[in-house]
């Protein structure tokens, strides 16, 4: 017999392919793809994933020119000897000076990291330091205003994380960590960046966070209803996850 959960997350996946594409469309994906484009204009060079955790999905297996070494930064030793996408290692704090030489890096990457730090000024300020001019990042982050972000921080940490592993029982190893949302708001991450000397290339918003629902259809659908008015009047400062990429000014010093 199938359990509560099943058939409230095949009801909330019917209407999930009924929605309109460019509102359901994973920002993941644009991450990875965004990584592939910028990466294929260099014929060699260092790659850092900050927070790169258990695996890094801008690895060589997404195509990315086998000359370009990649580097992982993690705060937490263990996930980072679990990842096997790495060529380099290194265990450090991304908001306190990263053990890197000024200008040492083509590309600067994060997915899901930026809202755990605590000194989002300090991250920014070292992905300029250690970019080479000319050199760019691609960062991907929730949103702080997202429903879901308001919810882990109104929740006490125990209760978040059991939700969370309820939820999305097969990420259990990635979600939990401590999140402070830091800049996580359209206008902010651009400011961020901008303020510590970077130029802002694109930023896409993503709206649809309903799916973090998907195991209870009837807040799934009430979900899905503010969504899709938060993605029509297109209120960027709501929207539930964001991607920034930067560069660095080629002609800086
Ligand atoms: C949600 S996981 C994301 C992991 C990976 N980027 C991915 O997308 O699968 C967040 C990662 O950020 C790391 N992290 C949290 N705070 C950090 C900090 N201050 N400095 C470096 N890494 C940090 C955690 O250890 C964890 O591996």
């Amino acid at each position: 017999m199938p359990s509560f959960r099943s058939i409230n997350l095949a009801l909330s996946a019917g209407l999930h392919w009924r929605l309109p594409k460019q509102f359901t469309y994973p920002l993941a994906l644009a991450y990875e793809q965004t990584i592939m484009e910028l990466g294929a204009s260099l014929d060699s060079g260092l790659m850092l994933d900050v927070g790169a955790g258990l695996s890094t999905v801008a690895n060589k297996s997404l195509g990315l020119n086998g000359a370009i070494g990649v580097i992982g930064m993690d705060i937490a030793e263990d996930a980072l000897h679990t990842n096997t996408d790495l060529d380099y290692r290194l265990v450090a704090d991304a908001c306190k000076t990263w053990p890197l030489a000024d200008a040492s890096l083509d590309m600067i990457v994060s997915r899901s990291v930026i809202e755990h730090l605590a000194d989002t000024g300090t991250f920014a300020r070292e992905c300029r330091r250690v970019l080479k001019p000319g050199g760019f990042g691609v960062h991907l982050m929730p949103g702080r205003n997202a429903p879901f972000a308001i919810l882990n921080r109104l929740l006490p940490g125990s209760i978040s994380r059991r939700l969370l592993d309820w939820i999305f029982p097969e990420k259990k190893e990635l979600l939990g960590f401590p999140a402070y949302y830091q800049n996580c708001t359209f206008p902010e991450i651009v400011r961020l960046f901008g303020d510590a000397g970077l130029t802002v290339e694109r930023v896409y918003c993503r709206y649809y966070q309903s799916t973090y629902y998907a195991a209870f259809f009837p807040a799934y659908l009430a979900f899905v209803a503010y969504d899709l008015v938060v993605w029509k009047l297109g209120i960027k400062r709501l929207s539930s996850q964001l991607m920034i990429v930067i560069s660095r000014d080629s002609s800086a010093n």
